[in-house]
């Protein structure tokens, strides 16, 4: 079945079953790779991409719940004011190890921001604490939300 999405302000579209996972519809299909697949069980958060601004796990999620819901991925992070304060940090912290979960911080992260803009330690455990770095990063990434808090 041919689906409409809109992903990052663009409408695209994706020929593919209903319970395709959002996740393999980005990768596969719209060869948008930035978004990674860790467990496929919802456990790790580097599927992390937000569906109207809230932070959803795309390997869970079949492509027919997104419906005309706005996408967006950590390609198009840089779209936002707040996303890009996020990607300057993380760059001028240097807070990937690897990197291969930092896709999924980030959009957890901007999620985060935007709830609480001066969050606390304990908000920052909470909001980021189901996305798992197997390089341990997480004191860097705690730097990093307070920099970019301010
Ligand atoms: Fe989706 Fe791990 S790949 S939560």
């Amino acid at each position: 079945m041919a689906y409409q999405l809109k992903i990052n302000g663009q409408q695209l579209q994706a020929d593919v079953d209903a319970d395709t996972p959002l996740l393999w519809v980005l990768r596969d299909t719209l060869d948008m790779k930035g978004t990674k697949f860790g467990c496929g069980m919802s456990l790790c958060g580097a599927c992390t991409v937000h569906l109207n601004g809230n932070p959803i796990r795309s390997c869970v999620t079949p492509v027919a719940a997104v419906g005309d819901g706005a996408v967006t991925t950590v390609e198009g992070i840089g779209d936002d004011e707040l996303g890009q304060r996020i990607q300057r940090t993380w760059k001028s912290l240097d807070v990937p190890q690897c990197g291969y979960c930092q896709a999924g911080q980030m959009m957890s992260a901007l999620a985060l921001l935007r709830q609480h803009p001066k969050p606390t330690d304990e908000q920052i455990d909470i909001g980021m604490g189901m996305n798992l770095c197997r390089c341990s990063t997480y004191l860097r990434i705690r730097q990093a939300i307070h920099q970019v808090a301010g």
